[in-house]
């Protein structure tokens, strides 16, 4: 049996192709959610939209401290697989979730299976880049979606039989639902807004959005492309975003605030934007992907390969700085490769798992 370890939006979204594979294929799976995103618009609105069938476990962790939410998916994650003693667990990225979970298994013997294994901003100022570091570091499987990702494992003496590039499972997300945006939902109507004529913002890393300087730095970045390009800023807000920016009292001026929205909204939106700004990881692949120019409000990155490719330009949160980087990347042209494979990471990753237990006579 395979368990599948989730906990936040972009798990959840890039775990879908997995978990859907393994369905085709008749696969014995467990899904356990650990609940540390848990609104309806971070969480069960990418069940419904990605037609995943509901969670087995609902751990209920909730929001606190890195140590607080960190120590209760250790330990609901420890029951649940006790009790159910999957023979390899799959997490995806770098969350709290993905490391406790990783964490909680290996610590059972239970193998462990990184999906977007190996990525490194080398800034350990991230929570994030603890993670992952972690998460690779007792990972028996490392499904590394570029060579890029797999030398860095390499770098730090993780042996190369344990690693396979897979591309990544974004790709899949996207090919399977773009099409199905373009058909169901209406967004930009309800927006009122035009193709091309807008950008569209997500920023809520940590160290953006809990630190006043640098949160002021975007939203007058924001304003100030308004003002110049006479064009909307979309801007769905993710809830630790919209409390600091209550907390801190910033004016929104220019700005479109929405709540988060579901994917198929959120790739429409994407892949008819003029610019994406943004400090998601996720959100810099998928403009690389969807051939939209973006720019990235953080110092560094761990998906080089979209700076690379010339899809993508780091520019920190400086609003002058925002600005030349907008206009910089809106004169580029848009023929660059994408560098994260073809869409058949999902595929290819139940692929290696069940020749791996074949090889030792398990049928999973
Ligand atoms: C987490 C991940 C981050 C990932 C992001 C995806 C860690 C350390 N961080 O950050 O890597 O990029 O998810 O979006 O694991 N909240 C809600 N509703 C929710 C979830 C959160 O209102 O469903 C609010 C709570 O006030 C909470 C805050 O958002 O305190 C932050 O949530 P948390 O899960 O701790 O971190 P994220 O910023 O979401
Ligand atoms: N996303 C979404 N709705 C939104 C904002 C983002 O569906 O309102 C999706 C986006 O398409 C991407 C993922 O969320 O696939 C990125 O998640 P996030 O930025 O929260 O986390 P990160 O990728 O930085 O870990």
């Amino acid at each position: 049996m395979l368990a599948f370890v989730v906990g936040t939006r972009p798990e959840i979204i890039k775990m879908a192709p997995v978990i859907r594979e393994c369905k085709k294929r008749g696969i014995a799976d467990l899904i356990i959610h650990t609940g540390q995103h848990y609104t309806y618009e971070m969480d069960k609105v990418f069940f419904d939209e990605l037609e995943l069938r509901d969670p087995d476990y609902m751990l209920g962790v909730g929001s606190g401290t890195d140590a607080e939410q960190t120590g209760k998916i250790l330990v609901g994650v420890e029951s649940a697989l006790t009790k159910e003693q999957p023979d390899v667990v799959l997490v995806e990225g770098d969350t709290n979730s993905v490391f406790a979970g990783a964490f909680a298994a290996t610590k059972l013997h239970i193998e462990v299976g990184h999906v977007e294994a190996g990525l490194r901003s080398f800034d350990r100022f991230m929570p994030e880049e603890i993670n992952r570091v972690l998460t690779d570091h007792v990972s028996d499987y490392l499904f590394a979606p570029t060579a890029n990702a797999e030398e860095n494992l390499l770098a730090e003496g993780i042996s190369a039989n344990k690693i396979s590039i897979t591309g990544n499972t974004i790709v899949d997300a996207v090919h399977q639902n773009l099409r199905l945006a373009q058909k169901r939902v209406s967004v930009l109507n309800e927006l009122n807004i035009e193709k091309k004529n807008y950008f569209l913002i997500t920023a809520h890393r940590q160290e953006n959005v809990d630190n006043k300087a640098r949160l002021t730095g975007i939203l007058k970045g924001l304003t100030e492309l308004h003002y110049k390009f006479d064009a909307p800023i979309i801007f769905p807000m993710h809830p630790r975003t919209k409390k600091r920016v209550a907390e801190f009292n910033l004016p929104l001026d220019g700005v479109t605030p929405i709540s988060p929205i579901g994917f198929l909204e959120f790739l429409l939106l994407e892949a008819n934007a003029k610019l994406v700004i943004t400090d998601s990881g996720g959100v810099q692949e998928e403009a690389c992907i969807l051939k939209v120019p973006c720019i990235t409000v953080r110092d560094n990155t761990e998906r080089p390969e979209t700076i690379a490719v010339r899809s993508n330009l780091v520019v920190g949160t400086d609003p002058d700085r925002i600005v030349t980087g907008a206009k910089a990347m809106l004169n580029t042209p848009r023929n660059w490769s994408n560098p994260y494979g073809d869409g058949d990471s999902g595929q290819r990753i139940v692929s290696i798992l069940t020749r791996a237990f074949e090889a030792c006579g398990v049928e999973i």
